[in-house]
C-alpha cells in the first residue's frame, strides 16, 4: 500500500487535514501526519519507507529525498517551491508539483489588510490615511496579483502591473494599467505588492536603486519570499527614505536591526498569507488529489521540475 506522508511544521486547519485524509485512503493509500516537527532530522527520519509527500514551506532538500528510497512525487500544497531541491529530486525521479492559484486569494486578502493597518497606524487611535485613490504597482501579475488587482480596486486604488511573462491585454482586460520597466513601476505607485518567486533571476532584485525610485511616503508589500529582498538596500532605504514604509509577512534576517524604525515597519508573527481555513482546505485537498491522479493515472499536470 502506497503511504502519503504530510509533512507540515504549520498545519492545516483540521476541516482540511480530514479531508486530505479521507482522499487519501479513499483510493486506497496510507495517510500519516507529521507535524510541528521539533528539527529537520524529524523529517529526514519519517520519510524512510513514504512514496509521496504533501509539503508546505517545508524543506524538501537533497537530505530529505537520500533518506526516502521509494519516494515518487512531492506535491507543495501552494504556489511557491523554492523550499524543494528540484535538482536533487529529478535526479532521483521524484516527481516535484505545486497547486497554484489555491491559497491565492488569502495571501491577496491579507496584502491589502497590511496595507491598511500600516496607513491607519498600526491601529492606535491616530489620523492616518485612505487607500482609495492611491496607486497600487503589482510586481508580477500571478495568481496573487490578480486578486490584489481586484480587491485594490474594490478600495478605489489605480492598479499598475508589471510582468514580463504577461501581455499587455491580458493586464488591461483587468482593468489594470500595464507597466512596461519594473523601474516605472516603482516611481509611479505609492504602493508595491510584490508576487515574485524567489530564484535564481529575482533573488536580491528588489534593491536600494529600485526602492529608492519609490515616492517619498511609498510602501513596500512582501507576501513573497524575504529572499527577493536585498537587505542591506533596504536598511539603507529606511535609514534615507523618512516617509518609507515596508510591511511583511515574511521574516527579514536583519529583523533586529528594523527595530528602530518600528513605526514605519510591520510583520506578521509568523507567516500567515495562506493560513485561512479555505486555503488550507483548496491546496491541501488539490495536493492530495494531484497525488492519487499521479498514482492512478500517470496524472503530471503542475509538475515544476
Ligand atoms: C505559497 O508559496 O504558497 C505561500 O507562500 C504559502 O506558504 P505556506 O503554505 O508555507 O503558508
Amino acid at each position: 500500500m502506497k503511504k502519503v506522508l504530510v509533512a507540515t511544521d504549520k498545519p492545516f486547519a483540521k476541516a482540511a487535514a480530514d479531508q486530505i485524509r479521507q482522499i487519501i485512503t479513499d483510493a486506497g493509500y496510507e495517510c500519516l501526519f507529521l507535524e510541528k516537527y521539533p528539527d529537520q532530522q524529524s523529517l529526514i527520519q519519517a520519510v524512510g519507507n513514504v512514496n509521496a509527500m504533501i509539503i508546505r514551506s517545508d524543506i524538501v532538500d537533497k537530505a530529505v529525498i537520500d533518506a526516502a528510497p521509494n519516494l515518487e512525487i512531492v506535491v507543495r500544497a501552494g504556489a511557491g517551491y523554492d523550499n524543494v531541491d528540484l535538482n536533487a529530486a529529478t535526479a532521483k525521479n521524484v516527481v516535484v508539483m505545486n497547486t497554484p492559484g489555491q491559497n491565492s486569494n488569502a495571501v491577496a486578502e491579507l496584502a491589502l489588510g497590511m496595507m491598511v493597518y500600516q496607513v491607519r497606524n498600526h491601529f492606535n487611535g491616530s489620523s492616518g490615511t485612505e487607500l482609495m485613490g492611491k496607486k497600487i504597482g503589482i510586481h508580477a501579475y500571478g495568481n496573487v496579483g490578480k486578486h490584489v488587482a481586484r480587491i485594490a480596486k474594490g478600495f478605489g486604488m489605480e492598479v499598475y502591473g508589471f510582468d514580463p511573462f504577461v501581455s499587455r491585454e491580458a493586464m488591461e482586460k483587468d482593468g489594470v494599467h500595464y507597466v512596461e520597466r519594473v523601474e516605472d513601476l516603482y516611481s509611479q505607485c505609492d504602493f508595491i505588492s510584490l508576487h515574485i518567486p524567489a530564484n535564481a533571476q529575482t533573488k536580491k532584485s528588489i534593491n536600494f536603486d529600485l526602492l529608492s525610485l519609490m515616492p517619498a511616503k511609498g510602501m513596500l508589500v512582501n507576501t513573497a519570499r524575504k529572499e527577493v529582498i536585498d537587505e542591506e538596500g533596504l536598511k539603507r532605504i529606511f535609514a534615507e527614505k523618512k516617509g518609507f514604509t515596508y510591511v511583511s509577512d515574511v521574516a527579514p534576517d536583519c529583523l533586529a536591526e528594523l527595530g528602530e524604525y518600528a513605526d514605519r515597519f510591520f510583520m506578521t508573527p509568523k507567516k500567515m498569507g495562506a493560513q485561512t481555513a479555505e486555503a488550507n482546505n483548496n491546496a491541501g485537498t488539490a495536493a492530495a488529489r494531484q497525488i492519487v491522479n499521479f498514482f492512478k493515472n500517470n496524472d503530471i499536470t503542475f509538475k515544476v521540475n
